[in-house]
């Protein structure tokens, strides 16, 4: 075994875990769920999720990695839990899982940059979406992403991750601000905003059902947690850090990158009266694409934001691969470009049925919300609250001057922390079992379902 690879900077970290969690989870998921969520209602009860819930459990999972040094299965093991490996192999699984259907929309990314550079959207882009998001062109870019996503993989952590990520990541927040200054102009724009960023609480009374679990995962996707990223990322990290003050920055950056996001996007919808409740995961695809087909410079403009959308989507994939590639060079004697090639491949395969058709999409998605994520923060919550325990505050308070952080972090993580998930799940759960066959009802419809807008 080879001695393990540590960050050659502390900002290769940030960068990295930056460029992890900031990605479609952002830009695609946090405008499509907000829009048929019932708005600004969801925006709320997911930015109270992200600091009640996501920044606690962010730190738990830094905890875990940076104690054991350990890929995210046996860094259970090396704690002295060997049965709690399952809660890092759930993790993996669930990336896996994600990340299936993830390359499928990156592919969408990638011809939207092709389509912006012709115009080819400009007459019609609902149509363009129906045509391009399913059926053999969006299997061929699914093809090609994971295929990037491989490569960059191959290459190692250093010279593949870290070099790439400073350049995404600064790159990023520049065109998102860019856009929704550009954005703002629009008229209609103030009926975006309002739809955005005004609640309306009776919203929440009728469909809590599905607004909670949706809004309280998209904090879990977004920063990137129940998919054992965050472990592995943070076991290359050092005693001199401050896991408090890196994870306040990552979910400071994360949170405006999404509501930059939002910003450019229900502006744009609301000008050009396409019903945000209704767009789904072809929201961000429209509401860019009417844009670009009426403004001066569409084409540039276009093929400079899908190509921002499409770095952000592959340093959140590399993320995944990155969990299942430390885990297997620790394990045998195998390398790097072999263990990314098999998994970027089996990716492929899991991604095939949403690459065929999005409401298997939408469903691989719904799972990921309502069931898998949920299951896999609680059972690492209750790992770190009640068997860790002091451990895991001695290890919060390496590299900190804030003593009192940890002993307050542990609490919530017993208490609130945990009973949110708990209600989170069950209410996805009921949600779940509330469709037929877990929502598989869509199979044998025909003709293939394309999503309304
Ligand atoms: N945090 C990522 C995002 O918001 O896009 C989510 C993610 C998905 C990360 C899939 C990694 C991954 F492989």
């Amino acid at each position: 075994m080879s001695e393990r690879e540590t960050w050659a900077t502390r900002i290769g970290f940030l960068l990295a875990a930056i460029g992890s969690a900031v990605g479609l989870g952002n830009i695609w998921q946090f405008p499509f769920k907000t829009a048929t969520n019932g708005g600004a209602i969801f925006v709320l009860v997911y930015l109270v999720a992200v600091l009640v819930i996501g920044l606690p459990t962010l730190l738990a999972e830094f905890v875990v990695g940076r104690r054991t040094r350990a890929n995210a299965v046996d860094a259970f093991e090396k704690l002295g839990y060997r049965n709690w490996r399952i809660v890092g192999a759930l993790g993996a699984f669930i990336g896996f899982w994600i990340v299936s259907y993830y390359s499928v929309v990156g592919g969408w990314v990638g011809r939207y940059i092709i389509g912006s550079a012709r115009g080819a959207y400009f007459d019609a882009p609902a149509e363009y979406f129906g045509a391009v998001s399913a059926g053999p062109d969006a299997i061929l870019f699914h093809a090609l992403f994971m295929a990037i996503t491989v490569a960059v993989v191959a290459f190692g952590i250093e010279d593949g991750i870290e070099k790439a990520t400073k350049v995404m990541v600064p790159s990023i927040v520049v065109l998102m601000i860019g856009l929704a200054i550009w954005a703002a102009t629009l008229g209609g724009a103030a009926d975006g905003y309002s739809y955005f960023l005004n609640p309306d609480f009776s919203q929440l009374a009728g469909n809590a059902g599905e607004i909670i679990p949706f809004a309280v995962s998209q904090a879990f996707f977004t920063l990137s947690l129940g998919m054992a990223i965050m472990i592995t990322y943070s076991s290359y990290v050092d005693e001199d850090t401050s896991l408090f003050v890196d994870g306040g920055a990552i979910v400071v950056t994360n949170t405006l990158v999404g509501i930059l996001a939002g910003l450019v996007v229900f502006p744009i919808l609301f000008a050009n009266n396409i019903e945000a409740s209704t767009s789904g995961p072809a929201a961000i695809f429209v509401a860019m694409a009417s844009a670009f087909s009426q403004v001066p410079g569409g084409r540039i403009l276009g093929v400079a934001f899908f190509a921002v959308v499409l770095i952000a989507a592959l340093s959140s994939a590399i993320s995944l691969m990155e969990v299942i590639v430390s885990w297997a060079t620790d394990h045998f004697a195998v390398s790097r470009p072999v263990v990314a090639g098999g998994i970027g491949t089996a990716l492929f395969v899991l991604g095939l049925p949403s690459a065929w058709d999005t409401a298997w999409l939408t469903w691989f998605d719904n799972l990921a919300y309502k069931l898998l994520l949920p299951t896999s923060v609680l059972l690492l919550l209750i790992f770190v609250g009640y068997i860790l325990g002091q451990n895991a505050i001695s290890e919060l308070a390496k590299g900190s001057s804030l003593r009192s952080v940890g002993p307050i972090w542990l609490w919530t993580i017993r208490t609130i922390v945990i009973l949110s998930v708990i209600v989170t799940l069950v209410l996805g759960i009921e949600t779940l079992l509330a469709g037929d066959f877990l929502g598989l009802e869509f199979i044998g419809e025909d003709p293939p379902l394309v999503p309304p807008f």
